[in-house]
């Protein structure tokens, strides 16, 4: 099975992608003697094997598609749900803010319906590693199921656990959390994560955000992003361009800060504040302690 198809004709093996009137789009891999039944009629596999891509072909009842190769944002559309799952837009955003590449050890829970984890694990190739935490063994199941499918299961070490517990893991290049509770678990992060390493999450309300903002600080992750994405379609109608009608106005807040070590007696609190490990609130306890200090020299 393979979704990275360089050749200009479908094998047996190969991940395709059929797309019929109305946009409804179908992706499975093509085997020998197979056949693909659908309300809008029967395809033989292999009268689809050993054609060039992006052709047009039909059912036996006449209904068109369009063969192509399927792109992983195709590929993440189709991903069968057990959760919520992640989005292209906010998936590239922090593949790139995470520094993934080939060959990243990453950290990620939970699994879910294991969106983020097919993204991520293309994107660490062969000499990457993806540590896949998930609570719930039966969400798990559903996509070990779906990335033995796309063949992807190669760098992924799948583990059923509660994060609470902590990770097996350390000195890896990232972690990256999808879970409610995130600020939960700074302490086990933190002992995973190499120094300087990265940590990402994404949360889909302002409470939650501000609860890890404050748990960031407090358990020293620094250089402290967040932000959120929205994306604009347009109708691609050169005569009409403008945009399309509806919009996803909200999915989630994203999360990123960076592990350091700091030894707080001996760091520059102007410093601190500028990567933000120290806060306002530090500042207001300061400046209360300087306070007492004078009221204490006043008084003598
Ligand atoms: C929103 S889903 C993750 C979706 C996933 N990122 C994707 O792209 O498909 C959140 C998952 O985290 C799991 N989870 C929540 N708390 C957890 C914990 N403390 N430890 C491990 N997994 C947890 C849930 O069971 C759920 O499957």
């Amino acid at each position: 099975m393979s979704v990275e198809i360089e050749q200009a004709y479908t094998r047996a093996g190969d991940l395709i992608q059929l797309v019929g009137l109305s946009h409804k789009s179908f992706i499975f891999t093509l085997i020998d003697g197979g056949e693909f039944h659908t309300h809008r009629g029967v395809i033989k596999h292999d009268d689809l094997i050993g054609k060039p891509w992006g052709i047009q072909i039909f059912s036996h009842n006449g209904s068109p598609f369009f063969l192509l190769q399927p792109s992983l944002p195709d590929i993440l559309k189709s991903t069968k749900r057990a959760t919520q799952i992640m989005y292209p837009k906010e998936i590239g955003y922090i593949l790139i803010q995470l520094g993934v590449k080939p060959g990243t050890r990453i950290i990620e829970a939970g699994t879910g319906s294991g969106s983020f984890t097919t993204a991520l694990s293309y994107a660490i190739g062969d000499s990457g590693r993806i540590y896949s935490y998930e609570a719930k063994e039966s969400n798990q199941k559903i996509a070990i199921r779906s990335l033995e499918k796309l063949g992807l299961t190669g760098n992924i070490e799948f583990k059923v656990r509660d994060i609470r517990e902590g990770f097996d893991e350390i000195g890896v290049d990232a972690v990256f959390l999808d879970v409610a509770n995130p600020y939960d678990y700074l302490k086990q992060v933190k002992m995973a994560l190499k120094p300087g390493g990265f940590f990402a999450s994404i949360l889909p309300t302002m409470n939650q955000v501000t609860s890890l903002l404050t748990a960031l600080r407090r358990n020293d992750f620094a250089f402290i992003d967040v932000c959120d994405i929205s994306q604009r379609y347009y109708k691609t109608e050169p005569s009409r361009f403008r945009p399309t009608d509806r919009m996803i106005a909200h999915t989630g807040y994203l999360i990123f800060a960076r592990s350091v070590t700091i030894d707080h007696d001996l760091a520059d609190p102007k410093l601190l504040k500028e990567i933000g490990v120290l806060g306002i609130e530090d500042e207001k306890s300061t400046e209360m302690d300087e306070l007492i200090v004078v009221d204490e020299a006043t008084e003598e």
